[in-house]
């Protein structure tokens, strides 16, 4: 074809366009920032917008004797003024120091010092978000190392700080918008045992409301959506991207936005800036008040986006807990293209695709516009450091470039009520300050005791041979691995009727066999729900009725002990929302028993075949998939050692009561140590899902769970096991049938027939290729679990692409104004499998119920398996 002439675009680059399309009205939700109509008036520059007057504005300079009056006209009270709000029954000290050039505000010039409780009581006249700020200086004094001091301050229900010290001589803010809904708020400054509190400054101020939205799209899953509503915040981040530091003169709500260069790969950007008049806001719903002009008038941008290979990332990167979830919010504004539809980039969060295709002028029909975004990282998907990129859109001609100005990251309380640590306010509460400090230094010593009781307790009881077997780390392991365990661990051996530790707490708890006794009915064998090499899988109830899965070791099997073993440390070690929580064990006597979450579905086999369950829908079996992916990857990446399953399979997927799949029996599981670059054991795992790389080398690697995990995306998308020795022989193996099919590019033919006429082609398109990557035959060549999420992710949102189609179709009288966008792209009939033979033929399973069958470590086709045997003794 000569060059130039125009070619009718395949249809998958229309689908691609309408994808893009869909997706940023999917990510562009009404809340943001959009103007609906492109007239000349929809927007206009910050000075037009009224001001933002805080009902309440309670400013302290502590320990000082004068007011200070900072830039935006903020004056901070002296000690004198707002004694009235303090209530403090310990000594009155406070401190100044001479004027100092090396703090950034005169605030931090003097202090007060609280040697108990000190609580400051605030009026609040209007209900809703406040900002609390925190002003800390370790200033010199003749009494006091403030450097060491070490308190906690809490408001409410809320903990902002606990146990703080600060790290270096340095000034620091702390910064937290709260959501008040009491007519009184109480600040406390709670000195930790034996040492003292302080404050420099103190800010209790009136935020906007319009500051946040309600219902901000989540990361990971796409399309779901995070409720802020019961959320407080602390900054973590706030960057002026491509700009200078701006303090209070440059912001009237009083924030600082730090320059972003710390943070930024500066090889791939360069900053551009403009005059902030030229900054204009959408009227609707836009305000100076989200980010002020000067955020807006500075962005970075691809540093000589001319060069010869001008597509790349400009990359930032912030350390952040992964124990939180996180609110980002990001800031654009075409700073820097000449005319409408010249840029166009996609956005990345931690390598996820974050905004596909963002295409400024589309969104905000003129230039030099604000624009933000928000996304919630859910604690469960966040990964340390965080990771914002922006690159242009691959197939844009022309114009290639991205940018970026403006970036907040806050950190989101947890379920507990706290921005710092894993403990509530509760019990700190109701009493006087003295006596409550007295409280919690007696529970935290008497803790301390109980915690060393339990410790010499278990070394009395420890195993007779507990160093031959080397097991003595991994069986005291519970006890002593992280503080705050430990402190759990105290309080359920203080009260009889031990609590339920939360997952995110670290390590379970502890079990007498007399009370696992009773949960299971006397190990009932009605009760059993799975058979397994190390014993069997009982269902139980525990305390007020809570289920559970209760593996009971078989002491007979010193395999079994070993997995017990290695099964509890990595359980111990590893948290996640798709993995399946220990929740406690037992090791009284020579027994071994494990205590799980119970989950309510049961393995993912079940639902796709040999138990007539209904059908799962093709999004159901994505949503699943999806699921089980981020368990393994987070076992490969997200622990200090990379884990590897060694035993993936459909079997060791569970469902909870909302289908959301997790993973399952680690037994097999082996840390892939730093110095073993691959673990040669005997062959484990199940046949027909083993990586045919690992018969030839006998290495294990990550790239055999990927293997294994092809095999499972096959046994989802055609339903019949992975081995069926009853088949024709060119059909007993799905993974190489299902390749030969794949191959010819007639995947559908051999898919569940439940699920024809389901599935969007190019959903279906993705998915294969993704089981196919899986399936190569060195591992070397096979994806990392990180791409196999991120290509089911996409093949989850083209079939939702087309779902939402579908509907809208159905739907033409409602009018919204998003319809136009959307084509529906009707999915080409699926053909009808020409033969039965993919059908399953329902392995022979012992009777159970199978609702509650679980944790199955059936090995299929095992007559196969035995010749493998021979392998072993290589
Ligand atoms: C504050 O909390 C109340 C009660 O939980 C809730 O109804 C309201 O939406 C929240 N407001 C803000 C501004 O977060
Ligand atoms: C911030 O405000 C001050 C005072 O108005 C001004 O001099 C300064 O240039 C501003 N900074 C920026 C980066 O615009
Ligand atoms: C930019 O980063 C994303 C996410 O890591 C990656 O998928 C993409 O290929 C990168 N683009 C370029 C041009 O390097
Ligand atoms: C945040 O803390 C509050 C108590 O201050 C609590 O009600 C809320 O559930 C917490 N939010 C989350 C998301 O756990």
């Amino acid at each position: 074809m000569p060059r130039g002439s125009p070619s009718p675009p395949p249809s998958s680059t229309i689908m691609a366009n309408i994808l893009v399309a869909f997706v940023c009205l999917i990510f562009i939700g009404p809340s943001s920032v959009i103007p609906v109509s492109a007239q000349s008036d929809s927007t206009a520059p910050a000075k037009s917008f009224p001001a933002f007057t805080p009902s309440d504005n309670y400013l302290i300079n502590c320990g000082s004797t004068s007011p200070t009056t900072l830039p935006g006209n903020r004056a901070f009270q002296p000690d004198e003024t707002t004694a009235k709000y303090l209530a403090y029954s310990g000594r009155d000290l406070h401190i100044s120091a001479p004027d100092n050039k090396n703090v950034p505000s005169p605030m931090y010039l003097s202090a007060k010092i609280f040697d108990s409780e000190a609580t400051y009581t605030f009026h609040v006249t209007s209900p809703g978000l406040h900002w609390i700020r925190l002003y800390f200086y370790p200033l010199q004094n003749n009494e006091f190392n403030l450097q060491t001091a070490k308190f906690s301050v809490s408001v409410d229900t809320l903990v902002l700080l606990r146990d703080y010290q600060m790290e270096k001589n340095e000034p620091v803010m702390k910064e937290f918008l709260v959501n008040v809904t009491t007519e009184r708020y109480a600040i406390k400054f709670a000195p930790s045992q034996g040492s003292i509190a302080f404050a420099n400054a103190i800010e209790f101020v009136t935020a906007p409301g319009k500051l946040l939205d309600y219902s901000v799209p989540l990361l990971f899953p796409v399309s779901q959506k995070f409720d802020l509503s019961t959320s407080n915040f602390e900054t973590t981040y706030r960057l002026n991207v491509g700009g200078a530091y701006l303090d209070a003169t440059n912001d009237t709500l009083g924030r600082s936005w730090l320059s972003d260069e710390p943070f930024r790969n500066s090889a791939t950007g360069q900053a551009v800036t403009v005059q902030p008049s030229v900054i204009q806001y959408p009227t609707a719903g836009g305000s100076p008040l989200i980010a002020p002009p000067t955020v807006y008038s500075s962005a970075v941008k691809m540093a000589d986006s001319e060069t010869t290979i001008p597509n790349f990332n400009i990359s930032w990167t912030m350390d952040i807990d992964t124990s939180y979830t996180y609110l980002i919010r990001l800031h654009f504004c075409d700073i820097i293209s000449k005319s409408l539809n010249e840029l166009y980039f996609n956005v990345y969060i931690n390598d996820k695709m974050a905004i596909s295709g963002l295409d400024l002028s589309s969104l905000t029909q003129r230039l030099s516009t604000a624009f933000y975004k928000d996304f919630v990282i859910d604690a469960s998907s966040a990964s340390n450091p965080l990771s914002v990129k922006v690159s242009p859109v691959n197939d844009v001609q022309g114009f290639k470039n991205a940018i970026l100005n403006g970036l907040e990251v806050f950190r989101m309380n947890n379920s507990m009520g706290s921005l710092d640590g894993q403990y509530g306010v509760d019990g700190t509460k109701s009493s006087g300050p003295s006596k409550t400090v007295a409280y919690v230094g007696f529970a935290m010593m008497f803790g301390a005791f109980v915690g060393l009781g339990a410790i010499v307790f278990k070394w009395q009881k420890r195993p007779q041979d507990w160093q031959k077997r080397n097991s003595f780390s991994s069986w005291l392991l519970p006890l002593h691995a992280g503080d705050t365990s430990f402190m759990a661990g105290s309080k359920a051996s203080l009260s009889r009727k031990s609590q339920f530790f939360s997952s995110n707490m670290g390590l379970g708890r502890y079990f007498s066999f007399a009370e696992l006794s009773d949960a299971t009915n006397n190990w009932e064998s009605t009760a059993i729900i799975g058979v397994g090499g190390f014993g069997n899988v009982y269902y139980g109830e525990i305390d007020d009725g809570t289920k559970v899965a209760v593996k009971r070791g078989n002491p007979q099997s010193e395999q079994g002990i070993n997995e017990f073993q290695t099964e509890i440390q990595m359980l111990s070690k590893l948290r996640h929302r798709h993995l399946v929580s220990l929740i406690g064990y037992c090791d009284e006597n020579t027994e071994m028993i494990l205590v799980y979450e119970f989950m309510q579905n049961g393995p993912f086999r079940d639902h796709l075949y040999g138990k007539n369950f209904p059908p799962l829908t093709w999004k159901q079996r994505l949503e699943i998939c999806i699921g089980s992916a981020r368990g393994l990857h987070y076992l490969h990446t997200g622990a200090s050692t990379a884990i590897i399953h060694r035993d993936v399979k459909t079997t060791n997927i569970l469902l909870d009561e909302n289908l959301v799949a997790k993973m399952a029996d680690f037994g097999l599981s082996k840390d892939c140590l730093a110095n073993e670059t691959h673990v040669s054991t005997a062959v484990k795992g199940s046949f027909g899902y083993l990586d045919p790389e690992y018969f030839r080398k006998q290495q294990l690697t990550d790239k055999s769970d990927v293997y294994s995990f092809g095999v499972v995306l096959l046994e989802a998308l055609c339903a019949r096991p992975a081995i069926n020795p009853s088949l024709p022989r060119e059909q007993v193996n799905l993974a190489e049938w299902g390749m030969q099919w794949k191959k010819k590019g007639l995947l559908d033919k051999i898919i569940d027939p439940t699920l024809v006429g389901q599935i969007n082609p190019e959903s279906m398109k993705k998915f294969g290729e993704a089981a196919e990557k899986c399936l190569a035959e060195y591992g070397t060549d096979r994806p990392s679990m990180g791409d196999v999420l991120w290509n089911l992710e996409y093949a989850l949102q083209l079939q939702e692409a087309s779902l939402q189609g579908k509907a809208e179709e159905e739907n033409k009288a409602s009018s919204s104004p998003v319809s136009p966008a959307i084509v529906a792209p009707t999915p080409a009939p699926v053909p009808a499998p020409s033969t039965p033979d993919n059908r399953p033929v329902s392995t022979p399973e012992q009777t159970r119920n199978p609702a509650e069958l679980q944790t199955i470590d059936d090995h299929s086709g095992t007559k196969m398996f035995d010749q493998f045997g021979a392998l072993n003794g290589r």
